[in-house]
């Protein structure tokens, strides 16, 4: 009901401030924003993207949210609160916390991330599904991208909160994270609707990597022009950041982008032996089969040529072997 949405935004609004305060005015606040500095985080930043903490106590933002009669057993189906085992009542959800607020695109806090600061488990504690929050039509910071993101018509796809955060700081100003890594059609066609291009700069581990590969064709199926970014090492975009600084993530990570074929066929590549000539042979056939997909004739001879070049093949017998496929996908359908 639109009341109770009302409602819980107010309570969501509420806790972001109170979150904020206490980041900023208490001595175990100072511990978080101390880890937020250890992070390459500046006070700039956290105030820009409204981080704050959420205390170890139980009560906090309950009685404060007691205290101002909001109806607890909605904001409990919020999430920011839950009740206890007895039916005596409710305790706070979020405890001992880095808070990230997420908005839905109107700029409204509808959600909350929080992020243990030691070995705790979860690593990032998220707000369940809600009236207010679905995961998997939210994207992290769109409200804040969407101006960019919509006069580039490009927009940059992150994993975490972190990586929106400290590419924002190093001057990309249109990326929006997934808070995991499943992608979803509905996020594709929100993002199709907003900008023509995206580039994929999911963690440059095998669980983003693998994400990523799947991206594209959710991605590409809704219409959007697909660049993946290649991270290096297994880091991530913050932590590449922190390794080698804002000015080379945004030239060497960012705008060297590689088109999705390419990045297909590096993904299937790292599987073959390349030195025995019968790994060599079948991943040839896999790459002509990649390339056998591309609707565009053009992009299909530029990267036939490329394949040529590098195996020393002939352009037309690999043509050939690419027509065939292809005779042979239209027959399937
Ligand atoms: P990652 O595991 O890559 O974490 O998850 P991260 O963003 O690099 O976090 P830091 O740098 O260690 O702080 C990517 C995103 O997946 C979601 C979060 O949104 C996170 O930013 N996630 C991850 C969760 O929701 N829960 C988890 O326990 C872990
Ligand atoms: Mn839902
Ligand atoms: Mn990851
Ligand atoms: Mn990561
Ligand atoms: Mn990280």
């Amino acid at each position: 009901e639109h009341a109770d949405r009302a409602k819980l935004i107010e309570a969501h609004e509420l806790a972001g401030k109170l979150y904020e305060y206490l980041l900023h005015n208490t001595e175990q606040g100072k511990e978080a924003k101390q880890y937020l500095h250890a992070r390459g985080m500046t006070d700039k930043l956290i105030e820009t993207f409204g981080i704050g903490y959420a205390p170890s106590r139980w009560d906090t933002l309950t009685n404060l949210l007691d205290k101002k009669q909001f109806p607890l057993p909605l904001v409990e189906q919020g999430g920011l609160i839950s009740a206890k085992q007895d039916g005596s009542g409710y305790v706070d959800k979020f405890r001992d916390r880095v808070m990230f607020p997420i908005r839905d695109w109107k700029g409204n806090i509808i959600a909350f991330g929080g992020r243990a600061m030691g070995d705790v488990q979860p690593k990032y504690l998220n707000s369940p599904e809600s009236m207010l929050f679905h995961k998997s039509r939210t994207l992290y910071n769109l409200h804040a991208a969407r101006p960019q993101i919509r006069k580039s018509q490009e927009l940059v796809l992150f994993e975490g909160y972190m990586d929106v955060i400290r590419a924002w700081e190093a001057g990309v100003h249109n990326g929006v994270a997934t808070m995991g890594t499943a992608l979803t059609p509905e996020h594709a066609e929100a993002i199709r609707r907003l900008a023509e291009r995206v580039v994929v700069a999911y963690d440059g581990d095998n669980a983003g990597q693998s994400a990523a590969y799947k991206s594209i064709p959710l991605l590409e199926n809704a219409g959007c022009h697909v660049k993946i970014a290649m991270l290096p090492g297994g880091l991530d975009p913050d932590e590449y950041i922190s390794a080698h600084g804002s000015e080379r993530f945004v030239r060497e990570v960012i705008e060297t982008a590689v088109p999705s074929i390419k990045y297909k066929l590096f993904y299937y590549r790292k599987n073959y032996k390349l030195q025995e000539d019968g790994e060599k042979l079948r991943y040839i056939q896999q790459a002509l089969r990649l390339i056998a997909g591309l609707t565009s004739p053009i992009e299909r001879e530029h990267y036939v040529r490329e394949l040529c070049s590098e195996f020393h093949l002939t352009f037309e017998s690999a043509m050939q072997n690419l027509n065939e496929i292809r005779l042979q996908a239209e027959k399937k359908d």
